[in-house]
């Protein structure tokens, strides 16, 4: 059975995304970055505290990021309006003494963050300002609530983000795209049989014993059993637990705009060793995320002419469900409703 895809390129709203590597900001520091098609910046105040808002002055549209952060307000780089981590204009230093105008009535969009494992996520609603507050908690990596991540690696992948979501979850491609020693070195295709259930706003992969122990889970203690669960907008996450260790994988995709995203790929471990030879794992998490990225690059050459596309049972049934929740998820936002998962519990199979 196949199934077409709906292709239009709208971003969901109302949901958290990945914005950046909480260490990408220091105390006192502003960090702009394109989310959405939007300008934000990202500032930490003195007391480390993280705040983002849109990165325009509405003055007269110079980014607030060319700025710098003053005390814990942000003073514009023109004329140096000042606003503070509410997005709320404090100080408008070419005013006279009487000349008292509301300042409060200069608003810079302000979007609720968090920073938990290390990370820092953004809200991004569909309304103007940002006061609409999340009615949902943000994605936790499981195991390791007070931790922050041991290795991060990022990259650009240049398509919509439904193409970067779609290749995280999809089982056939393994065996083709990432043919390595250390990971897969032959294309000899096995079956596969795995069960589902529906998860918040995503599904999950129910926990089983790896039939593969390849060299990579030989390294880390042998006998792994996972558990791959993937939330919305494009939230990834893999636990690994084997006779030893806790290895937990989290990849989030975060759309900077209609043609461009962002993939990030997140370890959490018990492993001792691993942070040590963080230097040396990083090429090859680089190298794994580079075929991905490859073949997306390829197929962009195909979609200039607006192919349709194709989904088939049941290796593509989790993409599948990837373009039902988020349509779902576009429809319970309009209605004002509760979500409802449209993923049943079901086992699928598929060689790969
Ligand atoms: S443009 Fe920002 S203060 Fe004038
Ligand atoms: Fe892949």
């Amino acid at each position: 059975m196949t199934l077409s895809i709906d292709q239009k390129q709208t971003f969901l709203r109302n949901i958290w995304y990945y914005a950046i590597p909480g260490r990408q900001l220091k105390a006192g520091q502003m960090f702009a970055k394109q989310l959405l098609g939007e300008p934000v910046v990202f500032g930490r105040t003195q007391g480390g505290e993280v705040f983002a808002l849109r990165d325009i002055c509405p003055h007269r549209a110079v980014p607030l990021s060319c700025g710098r952060l003053h005390g814990d307000e942000i003073e514009c780089a023109y004329h140096g309006w000042r606003f503070d981590r509410t997005g709320t204009c404090t100080l408008i230093p070419a005013l006279n003494e009487n000349q008292d105008l509301d300042l409060s009535k200069f608003q810079v969009r302000r979007y609720p963050v968090r920073e938990v494992q290390g990370n820092i996520w953004i809200y991004m609603s569909d309304r103007d300002r940002g006061d609409v507050e999340p009615t949902h908690e943000v994605p936790m990596v499981a195991g390791f609530e007070g931790d922050t991540y041991q290795a991060v690696v990022t990259m650009n992948f240049p398509c919509f983000i439904d193409h970067a979501v779609v290749g995280l979850m999809d089982p056939s491609h393994v065996p083709f795209v990432h043919r390595a020693w250390w990971w897969r070195t032959d294309a000899i295709l096995t079956p596969e049989i795995k069960a589902f259930d529906p998860s918040p706003y995503g599904f999950t992969m129910r926990r089983h014993r790896l039939e593969r122990q390849t060299f990579f889970y030989q390294l880390i203690g042998g006998d792994a059993e996972v558990e791959i669960a993937f939330s919305l907008p494009g939230v990834r996450i893999e636990q690994i637990v084997t006779n030893t260790s806790r290895v937990a994988n989290m990849t989030v995709i975060t759309p900077i705009s209609e043609t461009e995203t962002e993939v990030t790929t997140l370890f959490y471990t018990t492993i001792g060793w691993f942070k040590p030879l963080q230097p040396l794992l990083i090429p090859f998490i680089r190298t794994f995320l580079g075929q991905d990225r490859e073949m997306v690059v390829k197929q962009q050459i195909g979609l200039k002419y607006n192919p349709p596309l194709m989904l088939i049972r049941d290796a593509d049934t989790q993409a599948k469900w990837y373009y039902q929740l988020r349509s779902e998820f576009i429809k319970s936002r309009a209605e004002e409703r509760e979500f409802i998962n449209p993923v049943k519990s079901q086992v699928l199979s598929w060689r790969s």
